[in-house]
Order: structure tokens, then sequence, then C-alpha cells
């Protein structure tokens, strides 16, 4: 098969065609003099990064005045950035909006709940949905499309900056014009609306669209099914100011892809990027680690799951540190062999651009301590080799690698926007549930048994998955409950946990008992929850007690075909069940209770799986210790080792050619590599990843 790359990836020379991985950051020439400019596009070369994204905060030295433009420094910058052959994804700078913009009209400010004003001082202090504030980004994105479209070192444009960090939930009256506009094209009429938002409910019916507003500050709890739509206007709202931008460049620049950076990681929720990916011509993603004992685990949920945004393409890893970030409480620098980890795990689910921010070390502002590929400390740094080395490593070990695709799993976890959103609402059974947390630890569950599994988005098609675990499926609109019985009655095990199908797309319980919309799939009812304290716990009669915090629920069986998995030995649902198992043709579906946690739940997950006939296809002194992820090519497959310890981890049963070296990449890092790679790696560094290449189509 040729290796050709999508035509709406990274824009190249039409004579350089060849796939290979970008590398690079984010620059920010205008925090420095000029002779640091030919200084920096020297060791950009030495450490083999081939693309920069530039101007990401420009505006103010761009447009110093409504009608002052100042394109002199960036066309210089350009030229030289070209000129040493690094390519530019080349923002359209309009992220933080300068002083004379905000001092000229500071309607364009965002509010909080609360009324209080978002003043400028940091960034992206802007409304979403400004007339004003879309009109000057919409003349700056203009000008930078007339002014660059041409230039021989665009790659692509980047929309704006992470879309939603900072502004994603504005209260102002332009959020509230726009909110009636938004609820008058879904509900048509008011007495629609009143319907889906149970508006008699505490005396909220409306008679006027006026009298509708964002849920700002209230007495109490306010309405959950405007909660909940706010929550997707506002993820809509800029998703429309992303279009918006994306449509001036596509107009000027039609040659040019259009990209902006997502932000799939932790606890950002406030944007549906299922939602989003089809807007773009690439997916482009930021991670950042927050340390924790499932923090490596975390990083590759978020990869994972943006290559399955990515639908299969390549996609482009915007941002990450090389160490330390600034914003954490406390910010801890990367151990030796984790800034290569990290970047190849990226890879590993399908990343073809590896990014950092930034190039070089700022030494004024907020994030002055925020680490780089330059550090403070200069080139003469162990950063700095690490970054050259992974460098090299992209551009010799690994470039066959390139523009192979993401091999699928046979598992997956379903992962829903709307429901996270839905089921973390106020005024519920338990305030302690935290969707992707549970999301995560059934991840981190397969992790441990060396299971791959897809973490895919809602909408994705399950087909090819012979089990899904669909954790804290909250909102179960009726199509969605019919997807999923037809998918068990295909033949899928389907495997959901407590608080799901309780609602449908208004947030309106489905009535007869939970797990409403899932109820007859699963043939149990719930009468009532039983949610747990913080610090409770409960025991399963399962052979090992496993421990069960968080939530129970009061199962009756209703199906007499169901199996009880586990029983409640303690607790308030003791001899009740507590994970049942409905058979549904040559099919299943599964139903977990409680949060058994990285803990608890490998133990729980081996038994679904064996049920499922799903496989680890690693040697078993691997399992847990190892992450596999797997690519290929036409023929041939490359898995991805990554190894998840803090030890050496020996890797003799596995075959085939290592591209990264005796010790994997990780240690590339720290120098430790050897010449040659032989056949088959004998080990994996403490934190190593290694790459290896292998004729067989299947990749087993
Ligand atoms: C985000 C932003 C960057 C920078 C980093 C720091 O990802 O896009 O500009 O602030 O955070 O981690």
């Amino acid at each position: 098969m040729p290796r050709v790359p999508s035509p709406r990836w990274l824009r190249r020379p039409s004579d350089d065609t060849a796939p290979r991985f970008w590398y690079g950051a984010d620059y920010n020439p205008e925090q420095w003099p000029r002779e640091v400019w030919h200084e920096d596009v020297r060791l950009m070369r030495e450490a083999g990064v081939n693309i920069v994204s530039l101007a990401v905060f420009s505006w103010a030295r761009i447009q110093t005045a409504p009608d002052t433009w100042d394109f002199g420094w960036l066309d210089e910058i350009m030229n030289l950035l070209h000129a040493g052959g690094i390519a530019v994804d080349l923002a359209t700078a309009t992220a933080s909006p300068p002083p004379w913009l905000t001092t000229l009209h500071p309607e364009i400010l965002p509010v909080d709940a609360s009324g209080a004003t978002v003043w400028p001082g940091a960034r992206q202090h802007w409304r979403p949905t400004s007339p004003v504030f879309r009109e000057y980004a919409l003349r700056l994105t203009t000008a930078m499309a007339e002014r660059y479209g041409g230039h021989p070192a665009l790659a692509a444009w980047h929309v704006s900056n992470e879309l939603g960090c900072h502004n994603v939930y504005d209260y102002s009256d332009d959020a509230a014009h726009a909110f009636r506009d938004w609820l008058t094209t879904r509900y048509g009429t008011l007495d629609a609306l009143n319907a889906a938002w149970g508006t008699d409910f505490w005396s909220q019916r409306y008679t006027a669209w006026e009298q509708i507003l964002p849920p700002r500050l209230a007495a109490s709890h306010p309405n959950p099914s405007q909660q909940l739509d706010f929550k997707r206007f506002s993820s809509d709202a800029l998703k429309e100011h992303l279009r918006a931008e994306r449509d001036v460049l596509r107009r000027l620049t039609p040659d040019v892809p259009v990209t902006t950076n997502f932000m799939v990681m932790d606890e950002t929720k406030g944007m549906d990027y299922a939602d989003w990916a089809s807007e773009v011509d690439f997916v482009s993603n930021d991670h950042y680690v927050r340390p924790g004992p499932q923090a490596l685990d975390e990083l590759s949920f978020s990869a994972n799951l943006t290559g399955s945004l990515a639908g299969g393409r390549p996609w482009f890893l915007m941002e990450h540190s090389t160490s330390a970030v600034n914003w954490q409480p406390v910010n801890v620098a990367k151990r030796e062999g984790e800034l290569a980890r990290d970047s190849l795990l990226h890879v590993a689910h399908g990343a073809d651009a590896v990014c950092f921010f930034q190039w070089r070390q700022s030494a004024a502002g907020a994030e002055k301590y925020h680490s780089a590929m330059v550090p403070h400390a200069g080139a003469d740094s162990e950063l700095f080799r690490s970054v050259a080395c992974l460098g090299a490593a992209l551009r010799d070990d690994l470039a066959e690698v390139a523009g192979s695709v993401r091999t699928p799993a046979k598992a997956a976890i379903l992962f829903d926007w709307e429901s996270w959103w839905a089921s973390e609402q106020d005024s519920h059974p338990s305030s302690l549930l935290r969707y992707r947390r549970e999301a995560l630890d059934w991840y981190s569950a397969f992790l441990a048994l060396g299971v791959r599994a897809d973490v895919v988005h809602q909408g994705a098609s399950l087909d090819a998955y012979d089990l899904v675990v669909a954790p804290v499926l909250h909102v179960v609109p009726r199509a969605l409950a019919k997807e999923l019985t037809d998918y068990a009655e295909g033949g899928g095990h389907l495997v959901t946990t407590y608080f799901s199908g309780v609602v449908d797309e208004n947030d309106h319980a489905w009535l007869g008992g939970y797990p409403g919309a899932l109820r007859d799939l699963l043939g149990i009812r719930i009468e009532e929850f039983g949610p747990l304290l913080a610090g409770e716990s409960v025991t399963l009669d399962d052979a090992v007690g496993t421990a069960g915090t968080l939530w129970t629920d009061r199962i009756t069986v209703t199906d007499p075909s169901v199996e009880v998995l586990a029983g409640y030995r303690t607790g308030p649902q003791a001899g009740r069940p507590a994970i049942t198992r409905r058979p549904v043709g040559p099919g299943s579906a599964s139903y977990v209770s409680t949060r058994l946690g990285p803990e608890g739940l490998p133990g729980v997950l081996a038994r679904l799986l064996a049920g499922a006939g799903v496989r680890s296809e690693l040697p078993e002194e691997l399992r847990g210790r190892v992450e596999l992820a797997v690519r290929h090519q036409g023929g041939t497959t490359y898995w991805f080792l990554v190894n998840r310890t803090d030890e050496e981890v020996g890797l003799a049963g596995v075959t085939g050619r290592s591209l990264t070296g005796r010790a994997g990449a990780g240690a590339a890092s720290t120098g430790h590599v050897p010449a040659a790679a032989p056949v088959g790696p004998a080990v994996l560094a403490p934190r190593g990843v290694a790459v290896v290449r292998r004729e067989s189509p299947s990749g087993t």
C-alpha cells in the first residue's frame, strides 16, 4: 500500500511527500531580541525541529491600534524559519485581545455566573458570542490569511488557541441573546422548551423568550435541563467561533489545512470534541500530565481518545511539556526517560507530530517556570540533549513508522461528553461521582491486564468491538438504548455501570425504575440508589472480597436468565446483587453497581473479557508492566511497548526488529542507546519505549 498522507494533513512542497514525523514547539520570538532568533533556528535544526507554531499570542504586536499593523517582524521570522527548513503552523493570533481593544470595547469581556466581569490582565478574556470581538478577530484572521497564505513556510493554520481554556462559560448579556437564539433553533416553541426544561417545577414557566437567561448565580440549584443545555450551547458557541475563523481561512487560502488545538486531557470537559472533530482538517491536541498514581494511564487514555477523534487519520500533538509546568500546586520535573516516553505514547496512539509548549523558556511572564525545549539553563543542558535525542529518534530511527495508522483493538471504552456533563451536575444522589475517573479506572484495568482497548467517543461505530464498556452512561436517549440493544443482540458484550441509562436527552428521568433506558437490556430493576459517604466502603462476595466505594444500587433481577457475577457481602445492599450479566442472544449486557476502582476492576474485567473471548496479545510476564499500542502500514505492524514501571523489563517473549535500540527510546533520551538495533529488544529501560517492527498484517 503506498504511504500517502491525507491531503488535509500538513501542507508540504509538492516534491516532498514522503510521510515524516513533525517535531517542534510553540515559538514566541517576540519575547526575544533578534540575535536570539538566529540562535533559535540553529538550535532547532540541531534538535531535529521541523515545525513551529507561531504568533499564538502575537495580536498586540501585529495590530497595534485598530488601523495600524506591523507585519515586519513576522515577515522576518517567517522568512528566517523558512530559510532554516522549518515549517510554520501559523496561528490566527486571535487568542488574547490586546489592551487597546479591551479599552475601546470593554463589552467583549466575559462575565461570570455572579455577574462579575472577567478583566484583562491574563489571556483569553473574550466572550465567545460577542459580535464586536468576532468582527475584530475575523479582521485579524483575514489580514493573516492575505499576508501569509502564499508563504512557502506555511504548513497549516492554527485557529486561536485552546478555545475554551479560560472562557467556555460566559454569562454575559451577549451570551443570553445567543443562548436564546440557540434555544429557539433547538426547540422552536416556548411550549417545547417549557416541556424540555420541566419548568412547572418551582414555578419556572416561561411566557416570552426574553425571560430566559444563562444559569446565572441563583438562590438554589438552577434548573438542571437549563444547565445541560447551557453546556451544549457553550460548546457550540466556541465551535461557531472556530468555524467563523476557519471559513475565512478556507475562503482565502483553500489549499492550507486548518486546525485548532483541543484539550483532551484530565478534567477539561467544556468542549464536546466529538462534535468538533469534523470541523477541522486534522485533529490537534494539547496534553499535560498531572502527577499521580494513574498519570501515565491518563496520558494514554487521552491520546487514545484523541486517536479516535481523528478517525484513523494522523493527528498532531500540538503541546505537551518537556518537563515541569507552572500551573499545578507543585510543579514536578519529569524524570529520566519521561520526556521521550510521554511523547512516544502519543505517537503510539496515532500522533504523527510531536510538539511542546514551548521552544525557549520565557524569562518573563506567568509561564517563566514552565519547561521548554531550551530551558533557562540554555542548550548546554540535559534537557536540551534529551530533546535533541528524541528529535533524532523521530527523524531517523522511527522514520518508517510515520504515516502508519492505529490498529483497532477488540475492546473499547465508550466516552460520552453529554453523560460527563449531566452525571456531574448538582442536586444528584452524590456530588462525589466523577465520570472521567470511572472511565479512566476501567482503562487502568485494561492496562493492568495487558489488554488493548480503544477509547471511542459516543457516535463512533461499535461494530468492530467484541466488548464495550460504557461507564456512567447517564444520558441515554431512546435511539442510543436501541443502538446498544442492537449491539448486544448482534453478539457484542456491553458493560455499563452505576448511574447509567437514568435520563433522556432533556435530563428527565426515565420512569419505571432504573437503569431506565437500559433496564430491559440489563434485565434488572433498581428502585432507589444507594450512594456511599466519603470514606465508606462495602465488600463484594467474590473470592477476594473486592471493595466498592461511592455507590451501590438496590438491584432486583427481573430476567431469570441474568447471572449474578458478584453480590454484596456487606453494606446497605448486603445479600443483593452487585454485578450482573444478562445473556442477550450471542452477546451480553453486564452491570456493575459500585465503584471498584483501579484495584478492584481488573478481577471483574478479566471475567467479562473471558466471557467475550477477548485476550491479551502480550506475553504473560509483560501484562500490566508494559502497555502495548499497535500501528500498522500494509503488511507491517509496529508494536509500541511502553514500560509502565520504574524498573527494567525483559522483552524476551516479543519477536520482531526493534527500531529503538536495545533499551528502548526512553533510554535514548539519557544517551544510553546502543548504536545498532538488535533483532528483538532484550530489555526495556525504566520508563522506556520500544518500537518493534513485525511483518504480520494481524499484528500478532
Ligand atoms: C496551554 C497553552 C499554552 C501554555 C500551556 C502551558 O496549553 O495553550 O499557551 O499556556 O498551556 O502549560
